[in-house]
């Protein structure tokens, strides 16, 4: 059933309580996602996104029900993942000829995934759609937010930003609106989700919300892709996201190890106990790589000033439970955060500079040379994984 958003603006996704997994088996959806799809019936009908393709049908049912589709005039694809294009084979079968607006370059993504020569319409920010009642819709492409053919429109008028991706959530809710969830879920999921999709982009998120507040623009509503529609305050999101993109860091060390025998885990708890003992106001959190969700650790990474990686030395490199995470957190490119690396050994002891290489190449400051410790620590090693700590806090506390 479609639900009001404003005036003649409706809601007509999917709300997925089942999600646990999303992007394969990439990011972990603890609550859920929803696929937000919207209708506006203005003199001109227009569709823009729908929803994830094992939905399509059920949408498509669903939208006949509150539209004759042979009404619909327009459809708008922001972006070709399937989360949000998904429905487009089904609905196109019953409307083959209306166009579908997009960009460049998702005639390219589109066509890549449905293989179909459906009547695109390629647009430009800038570039406008007349629906009527003196109404118009008002392009802006938002490359790398978070595809090459990611777009956002605004509606004038009711003064709603489509944004697509930008500013959502995984997050289940049947109330639709910001102001009507629970406000610490609802910052968690946005955190993660920005911390997890959006870090490798935070220069373009910068200059493209700039762009947008120079137009001086009034926004009523972002209307977003996942999760809530903001409509209560919707630039708080939008001072969130420019905060985010600059370097974020709160007061918080992150510990990420992965242990065969405890040995590991053992050093990393005498470096959080250096650390705490002498910089008690700093939030210092310890993960076992191999047994905590890996979307959930790279958003504490991202709020860390320090992060703290190790490993024992396994056939001269690092332990699998770690490697996966490393391969992830070199790819976010992390702006404005220190690292060093740890890890016990038997022969070799590789681990903490292959760790280190690792962090380095992933655009870390390395603050210290490793730690390390030969078979299991006894309480010598203790004593230096203490101080290793201890020289760490002093070093970003000053
Ligand atoms: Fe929600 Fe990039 O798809």
């Amino acid at each position: 059933m479609k639900k009001l958003v404003k005036n003649n603006v409706y809601w007509i996704g999917k709300v997925d309580w089942d999600l646990k997994k999303f992007h394969g088996d990439e990011y972990s959806t603890h609550k859920g996602s929803t696929y937000n799809s919207y209708l506006i019936q203005e003199e001109k009908n227009v569709i823009i996104d729908t929803v994830w393709q094992p939905f399509a049908k059920e949408y498509v049912e669903n939208l006949k029900k509150e539209i004759d589709l042979q009404k619909i005039d327009y459809i708008i694809a922001n972006h070709a993942e399937i989360d949000h294009s998904g429905a487009l084979p089904e609905l196109m079968k019953e409307i083959p000829d209306k166009p579908i607006y997009c960009t460049k370059n998702a005639l390219d993504s589109i066509k890549g995934h449905y293989h179909q020569d459906w009547n695109f319409k390629v647009v430009k920010t800038g570039d406008t759609l007349d629906i009527g009642n003196g109404k118009k819709l008002i392009f802006v492409e938002a490359p790398m937010l978070h595809w090459p053919d990611s777009m956002f429109e605004y509606l004038t008028e009711d003064n709603i930003l489509f944004s697509n991706d930008a500013f959502g959530q995984h997050y289940a809710n049947e109330f639709l609106f910001n102001d009507l969830v629970d406000q610490n879920e609802l910052m968690v999921e946005c955190l993660k989700y920005y911390a997890n999709i959006l870090t490798p982009f935070s220069k373009l998120v910068i200059q493209k919300i700039q762009q947008f507040l120079d137009l001086n623009l009034p926004l009523d509503m972002i209307c977003t892709s996942h999760g809530v529609i903001w409509r209560d305050n919707p630039g708080q999101i939008v001072e969130k996201y420019l905060l985010w993109a600059d370097g974020y860091q709160e007061d918080q060390v992150t510990i990420v190890y992965d242990t065969m025998w405890n040995g590991t885990r053992i050093m990393a708890e005498n470096i959080a106990r250096g650390i705490t003992e002498t910089a008690p106001k700093l939030n210092v959190k310890l993960f076992n790589a191999a047994h905590s969700d890996k979307n959930d650790i790279i958003t504490e990474i991202f709020k860390s000033k320090l992060i703290l990686v190790g490993s024992p030395t396994v056939n001269k490199g690092i332990l699998t439970g770690l490697a996966g995470l490393m391969e992830e957190i070199k790819g976010l490119r992390f702006q404005n955060k220190q690292a060093a690396a740890f890890g016990t050994y038997g022969w070799s002891g590789e681990s903490p500079v292959v760790i280190q290489k690792m962090l380095k190449e992933a655009g870390f400051e390395i603050v210290s040379e490793p730690a390390k410790a030969k078979w299991n620590p006894d309480e010598e090693a203790k004593l230096k994984c203490y101080k290793f700590g201890e020289s760490l806090a002093k070093t970003i506390s000053n």
